[in-house]
Formats: C-alpha cells, structure tokens, sequence
C-alpha cells in the first residue's frame, strides 16, 4: 500500500433544513405520506445495513456477486482514464471492485452525509493511493454543477449509482434525475446503474418482511427518528409495518399502519389517525430490462449494455449519453 493523498473536500451545502415541513405537509396529506429519504438518520443508516446482510434481502448480494463477476467486461466498456463520478458516499465493497479494475483518471463520491462521505472517501483513499479523490457534500437527487472537474484531463465522465435507489423514485422523479445524471455525464459521458428486476412476488415479499423484523424495525425508526429530532410523541408500538407487492403499479409498497384511533403532535400540531389508517412511508419500484431501458431512453440516454444474474433478479445497465 503506497502513502495515500488526502481526498479534497467540496461542501456544496445542501439544504437539510426542510424535514419539519415535510413532515407536517405529509401527515396532512390524504393519504398520509413521508419522503423515504428520512429513514436514513444515524440508527436508519445502520439498520439498512443490517437489510442488507439478510437471508431474504437477494438485492445487495446479488448485485455485488454481479459486479465481481462482469467487472472486467464492464470496465472494458467503460474505457480507460475515466472521470468516476458515484452518486452515494461508495462506503460499500461494489465501489472497490469497480476502482481496482477501472483504475479511473480521478474518483468524485457525492453524498449528502458528510461523515458517510469522509469516512469512506478517507478509506478509499488508503487502499487506492494513485487514484486522486474528490468527496462532495451535496444532493445528487438535485441537479448538480461539481466545481474544478474540469482540471482532471480525463476521456468521459462515468456515473455510478449502485443499489437500486432509482427504485424509491416516482416514474417522474426517476425521469428527472436521470436527465440530470445525462447533463451531468456530458457529452460521451455514461451511466453503470444497479436497478432491482420484476420476479416472483413471493420473493419481493419476504425481502420486505424478514423473520429477523429488521425491515419492520426500519420503517418504525422514521417515527422515532420524528419523536427524537420534531419533538413529537409518536406511540410507536401503536403503528404496524406493512410491506407489499402491487403487481400492477410494479412496486413494493411500505406503509406504517394506525392500530387504533388516535393523534399526535409534531412541534406542536395535531394530526388524526384512525383505526387501520396507513402512512406510506416507501416505494420500491421494480423494472424489467425492456421497462427500465425505455425509462432511460425517455431521460434522453442510449441503453448500451446489461448485465444480470442466472436468476434474474438483479441488473445493471451500462447507458450512454
Ligand atoms: C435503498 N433502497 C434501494 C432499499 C429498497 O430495497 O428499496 C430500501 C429498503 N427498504 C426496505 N428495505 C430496503
């Protein structure tokens, strides 16, 4: 191991002032909802990274067996002296497989946590001390303008956006942060995309309802993460976590639901629950290839390449700009 630069630090100051708002505009909402966004404070954070590890979770294990695997081929593609752009801070093993065979020109991991994004960005850094490293603190769900890209002389920008994230997007969201993805890519830029398939139901079922209730424990963290940080006075143990497949919308649905009639207080407003009344809290959209092909080509990309697995449960596109 060689001695390791600093990575540079860019703090674009993203807003993250507007979870009281949200919060009291969701729960005045028929049907009451709330951004998925919000599950990941600290204790979130690190429950989805006990979902992660499940039996029944298939998403992150397959998608790193898939990246072992094709990761010379997709690196080939992907050409040499590239500009790799991740949207995420790359705290995960998919971000190293990726750096050790594209040994790109300069990496650039985005996130909005900046100790998410320190820690790793600093991790990284020791392991690959030839490839210069650029952490920036914003929100890659926002369009993006990264300053001092341009003095890396690099062939194409690359973005990488492992672990289905898109998923929790709308149709529409999805749409729009793509385009922006493509403005941000440039000319001749590209995209590797770790996007969730459509398959039995059974399984999309129990990756959502572990025996461990670790997903269940997920989704009520987003209550007690209100009571901690908004001053409310959520009964946790008076709401029910829901998970299901709406095979028509394609999408897991994940929903806090009202064991009986009651109301709470958020900083110091009242909102009514009634018996069996449900918060969405999270979609999961699921995509076959042809499906998530055309929602790229919409957002103005060409869809190049696809890699999955033998069972067909996880993919990643390779998209051009
Ligand atoms: C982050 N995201 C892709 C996860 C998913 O599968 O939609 C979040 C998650 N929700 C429940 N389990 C995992």
């Amino acid at each position: 191991m060689g001695i390791s630069q600093s990575p540079t630090f860019v703090d674009l100051h993203p807003a993250t002032d507007r979870f009281l708002d949200d919060v009291q505009s969701g729960l005045a909402r028929t049907p009451k909802s709330l951004s998925p966004k919000y599950f990941y404070d600290d204790r979130g954070s690190a429950l989805f990274e006990a979902i992660c590890g499940l039996p029944e979770y298939y998403p992150t294990r397959t998608e790193l067996a898939l990246m072992r695997e094709h990761v010379v081929a997709m690196a080939a593609s992907l050409g040499s002296s590239s500009l790799l752009i991740e949207f995420g801070s790359g705290a995960g093993i998919k971000t190293e497989v990726l750096l050790q065979a594209m040994q790109p020109a300069a990496y650039v991991a985005v996130d909005i946590s900046s100790a998410a994004l320190r820690a790793a960005a600093d991790r990284h850094a020791a392991i690959f001390p030839g490839i210069p490293m650029i952490a920036v603190c914003a929100d890659y769900m926002q369009p993006l303008e990264i300053p001092g890209l341009s003095a890396f002389s690099a062939s194409r920008r690359v973005i990488y956006f492992p672990g289905s994230t898109i998923g929790n997007l709308t149709l529409d969201e999805a749409r729009g942060f793509l385009r922006d993805a493509r403005r941000l890519a440039g000319p001749g830029g590209a995209m590797l995309i770790g996007v969730d398939l459509k398959k039995d139901p059974a399984v999309l079922h129990a990756a959502y309802n572990d025996a461990q209730g670790v997903t269940a424990a997920f989704n009520v963290n987003l209550l007690e993460r209100i009571n901690r940080e908004l001053g409310a006075d959520f009964e946790v143990a008076k709401f029910r976590h829901i998970a299901f497949y709406d095979a028509v919308a394609g999408r897991i649905e994940m929903h806090l639901e009202s064991q009986c009639a009651q109301s709470v207080s958020v900083s110091g407003r009242r909102f009514a629950f009634a018996a069996g009344e449900r918060l969405h809290t999270e979609n999961s959209c699921k995509y076959s290839v042809d499906e998530f092909r055309q929602l790229a080509q919409s957002a103005g990309f060409r869809a190049r390449q696809v890699w999955s697995d033998p069972q067909q449960y996880f993919a990643v596109h390779l998209l051009e700009t």
